[in-house]
């Protein structure tokens, strides 16, 4: 069902309730998520991104019961990944001639996806399009987090439309940031900046800055995902200001696997070492095994200090451990110290092939780790404190 916004603006994206993994595998999401489309209407009428591909019927069929499609006169594309772009064929079947509003990246990346050679026009940073009594800026935003990613600015409604920026997969009804339970949107925005943005920080802080200098009123954020943010929009902004420059917090996260439980009696006490030096530091044990991957690499991005444990195996390490290496590695988390440790039976790698893997993945390492045969004893358990103990 469509929704009102502003006088002008209507939110008529797809609420995705049963969403629960996005990119493949690659991200949980646990809250399902919302594609969000815009329609303007003033004296001209421009429709601001669509929705995915599994939607695309369902969309046109209910942007029809809001507008007359003809009317459409502008299609604007923010950026052009599936999720957004998925109903472009489907519409412009109906509505061939369109302009389709866009970054030179996006249309290479439209052209690519579908084949069609629709009415592109392509626009630069500061290109406008007035609809009216309101005009439409255009903001490249490469990076953030694909090529092709332009933010569009509406004069008037003062609203930003920020694509994936300031996003988060996150299904609700009540589409405003001041209706819905903030811990829980702030914790959807964080996992969707770390497991998105984070590899492209250094152009999120120019280009965030950027837009600040601006100097833009701004009373609405409207992103392709998640809640529009209504109140104090300029919360948001902050936040991704801090989370672009290297951002951490007073914790510490230690992420093990276990076979026997004898690398989590590691990580226990370990953890009980760094908590008797730092009572105020905040320790997050998680099983890579068990919890789920993209809550440990946020974890892993809140944290100073990362712990990695495995018991060693044919030689090498836990594949939940690999699997997580490998996406620290992409992720690039920056100014973070680390260190591992395990336990192990007769050949013990585990250990400093983990820390071979957190230095490539860019993790300052504070020591060789520390790694234990069989089952620990009393002597290693303190042994295991007194090195948690050390790093703080
Ligand atoms: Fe929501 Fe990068 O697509």
């Amino acid at each position: 069902m469509a929704k009102k916004i502003t006088n002008r603006v209507t939110w008529v994206g797809k609420i995705d309730w049963e969403l629960t993994s996005f990119h493949g595998d690659e991200l949980s999401t646990h809250r399902g998520s919302s594609y969000n489309s815009y329609l303007i209407r003033d004296k001209k009428v421009a429709l601001i991104d669509t929705v995915w591909l599994p939607y695309d019927r369902e969309f046109v069929a209910r942007l029809k019961e809001e507008i007359d499609l003809q009317k459409i006169d502008y299609i604007i594309m923010n950026h052009n990944e599936v999720d957004h772009s998925g109903a472009l064929v489907e519409l412009l079947r109906e509505i061939p001639g369109t302009p389709i509003y866009c970054t030179a990246k996006g249309e290479a990346i439209i052209r690519g996806h579908y084949h069609q050679d629709w009415n592109f026009v392509r626009v630069k940073t500061g290109d406008t399009l007035s609809l009216g009594e309101t005009t439409l800026t255009f903001i490249e935003a490469p990076m953030l987090h694909w090529p092709d990613t332009m933010f569009t600015y509406m004069s008037g409604d003062n609203t930003l439309f920020s694509n994936d920026g300031f996003g988060q997969h996150y299904a609700t009804e009540s589409l405003y940031n001041d209706r819905v339970c903030m811990a829980e949107v702030m914790q959807e925005a964080l996992k969707y900046y770390v497991n998105i943005l984070n590899p492209f920080s250094p152009m999120v802080l120019r280009k965030v800055k950027e837009v600040v200098g601006m100097n833009l009123p701004l009373d609405l954020i409207c992103p392709s995902h998640g809640v529009i943010w209504r109140e104090n929009p300029a919360q948001i902004v902050e936040k991704y200001l801090q989370w672009a420059d290297a951002y951490q917090e007073d914790q510490v996260t230690i992420v093990y696997d276990t076979m026997w439980q004898s690398t989590r009696q590691m990580a226990q006490a370990i953890a009980q070492g760094i908590q008797e030096a730092s009572p105020s530091t905040t320790v997050k044990l998680m099983n890579a095994s068990v919890d789920d991957k993209n809550d440990i690499l946020t974890e892993m991005f809140r944290a100073k200090l990362v712990l990695m444990g495995s018991p060693t195996i044919n030689n090498g390490y836990s594949y939940a451990i690999a699997g997580l290496l490998e996406m620290a590695r992409g992720l690039k988390f920056k100014k973070k110290r680390a260190a591992a440790f395990g336990s192990y039976g007769w050949s013990g790698e585990a250990t400093k092939m983990i820390t071979e893997h957190l230095q490539q993945a860019g993790f300052e390492i504070v020591n060789d780790g520390i790694r234990q045969a069989w089952v620990p004893d009393t002597d290693m358990l303190q042994a295991c404190r007194e090195w948690g103990t050390s790093l703080m």
